[in-house]
């Protein structure tokens, strides 16, 4: 069965988003897949500046979230929307790691030979939808990331989850499902 990260892209006690990154540990524990669920708390990394690079090199942290990737076949992501964007954590965690090399790895290696989903929580009605375009852009445009077509995006924050941690909605529920089973079969096939 293949490696999972799982995170998101917020660190907020309390954070919508942490939540969903929980529920799609446990769905993707439960079909069997090895699950490394992390908080971007533990990789805590400064604000990308190259002149900082340059005096100290690349912060331990993003070479630990590199590491990290190279040993999994899938990431999922969770990640808040903000002003129609993804969280700037988000972009400054993955700028830092595509500034790590490996030798004899292709540029960017810990977003190439693996697949990755996202995913999100929001008040909105869209649940955050217009925050994950921006971040498959990138993902694409940016890190050359193969990045599922579905994308699970929970709206109404308030009322989305039940009391043990599920999303509530049935429809969106069987989305969920769905993206994690596409991502569980695609990194199955690269494990
Ligand atoms: C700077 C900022 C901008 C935001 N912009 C949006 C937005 O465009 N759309 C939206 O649905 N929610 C927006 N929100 C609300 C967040 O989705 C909400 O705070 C959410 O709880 C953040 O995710 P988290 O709980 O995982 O930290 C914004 C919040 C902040 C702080």
């Amino acid at each position: 069965m293949p490696k999972i990260v799982v995170f998101a892209g917020s660190v907020r006690a309390g954070s919508i988003n942490e939540k969903l990154a929980a529920a799609a540990a446990v769905a993707l524990g439960a079909a069997g897949a090895e699950v490394a669920h992390i908080s971007l708390k533990d990789y805590p990394l400064p604000l990308y500046d190259a002149d900082l690079q340059a005096r100290e090199g690349v912060p331990g942290a993003a070479d630990r979230l590199v590491d990290l990737f190279l040993g999994a076949e899938g990431v999922f992501v969770a990640s808040p929307e903000y002003n129609a964007s993804f969280s700037p954590l988000l972009k400054n965690t993955f700028d830092w790691m595509s500034r790590v090399n490996r030798e004899g790895l292709p540029p960017l290696p810990a977003f190439k030979k693996r697949v990755f989903a996202l995913g999100a929580v929001s008040n909105g009605a869209m649940g955050g939808y217009r925050g994950l375009t921006q971040l498959r852009t990138m993902m694409e445009l940016g890190l050359g990331a193969l990045v599922l077509p579905d994308m699970a995006a929970v709206g109404n924050s308030a009322e989305a989850f039940d009391a043990g941690g599920r999303l509530a909605n049935p429809r969106t529920a069987a989305f969920f499902d769905t993206v994690i089973a596409k991502l569980l079969d695609h990194a199955g096939r690269l494990a």
